[in-house]
């Protein structure tokens, strides 16, 4: 049987038994792989300005309901050094694509975080183009997240329909080729999406060689074109988090927000079936509640000290330590 056939297999499975043994195995090859270290990244969100208008989300250009903000360079630097003092070594600093940030912007503010914080920088702020990137790159940016969100073609153009598929993975081939460290991911349970399709993003996470994969459900948003859809369920995504564990087995994978808020207990459950990272939002609460990518969304009101030694006590209940390096990519060692 080929491997997306067995793929596609396990995410129908309905056998407990066989199921459990799935995240077993997944949790052995992440210890395996990672060891026992949970990795912090502390999140700011610094404008949820977006020109794209992608369906699913809340910050689509066209949500007239959404008070929209945008940090001052010297307001996002400040956010960084606070979490240089509470103990992060990376900072993942994330928008809506905002044009107003120009590259000259960006660069001059990591220029600032790398020379003044010696901190880790992840950019998560859309498709630039390849100048863009390198010009990031040589600024000092370590790591860039950017999620193809389905591979399924015709999925993606209903639901980003300003975007354009095959600019997305060049963009991501761009940045693996410029030598970031590179993340990309889906959303799993999109109305419209097949397992056939979900195999395959899991396929390509390999393929790509990726350095980190976030996923997490789909949740409805009320503001959006898919308000009143089926929300994606915690079970599905976690299946997909253990398969992707499996398949590339040191891609760092963040138990993410969107996990964390469909179930209370998502993250701890992702952590222990492949996810080894989690991002604690340290955007000032009184931005926080304006990244409204779906609603409803965990930690809005906790400040960033409290996000930060609630990660820590995740980490310890489920008898895992805190990372205190940088959490690199040890290079992509997938598996076949
Ligand atoms: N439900 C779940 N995840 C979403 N994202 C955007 N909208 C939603 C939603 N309604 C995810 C996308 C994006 C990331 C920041 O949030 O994958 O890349």
């Amino acid at each position: 049987m080929d491997a997306k056939r067995r793929i596609i297999d396990l995410l129908e499975e309905k056998d407990e038994a066989t199921l459990r043994i799935l995240m077993l195995r997944a949790d052995a090859v992440r210890r395996r792989f990672l060891g026992d270290a949970i990795h912090l990244r502390g999140l700011i969100e610094f404008s949820n300005h977006c020109r794209r208008d992608c369906l699913y989300c809340g910050l689509r250009r066209s949500n007239k309901n959404l008070v929209r903000y945008r940090m001052a360079p010297r307001e996002i630097f400040a956010q960084a050094a606070e979490a240089a003092n509470l103990g992060f070594r990376t900072v993942v600093l994330q928008s809506g694509e905002d044009p107003a940030y120009t590259i000259r912007a960006l660069c001059s503010l990591v220029r600032e975080i790398k020379s003044e914080l010696s901190l880790a920088v992840t950019l998560c702020v859309g498709e630039r183009t390849r100048e863009d990137f390198l010009r990031l790159k040589q600024a000092g940016v370590d790591r860039y997240l950017l999620r193809f969100e389905t591979s399924d073609p015709c999925l993606f153009r209903i639901l980003k329909p300003d975007s354009d598929y095959e600019r997305r993975f060049r963009c991501l081939e761009w940045l693996k080729a410029i030598g970031f460290q590179v993340g990309s991911g889906n959303i799993v349970g999109l109305p419209g999406q097949t397992m056939e399709s979900l195999a395959e993003d899991i396929l390509k996470f390999r393929e790509m060689r990726l350095d980190m994969v976030g996923l997490g459900p789909f949740i409805a948003h009320p503001d959006t074109p898919l308000q009143g859809s089926r929300n994606g369920s915690l079970d599905l995504a976690l299946r997909v988090v253990a398969l992707t564990r499996i398949m590339t087995r040191t891609a760092h994978m963040p138990a993410t927000t969107a996990t964390g808020t469909i179930d209370r207990e998502g993250r701890q459950k992702a952590l222990q079936c492949g996810a080894n990272v989690l991002m604690p939002n340290l955007t000032p609460v009184r931005y926080r509640r304006h990244y409204m990518i779906y609603p409803d969304k965990v930690g809005v009101g906790e400040d960033p000290a409290r996000c930060r030694s609630r990660a820590e006590s995740m980490a310890h209940s489920l008898g895992r330590t805190v990372g205190l390096d940088e959490g690199h990519s040890l290079g992509p060692r997938s598996a076949g």
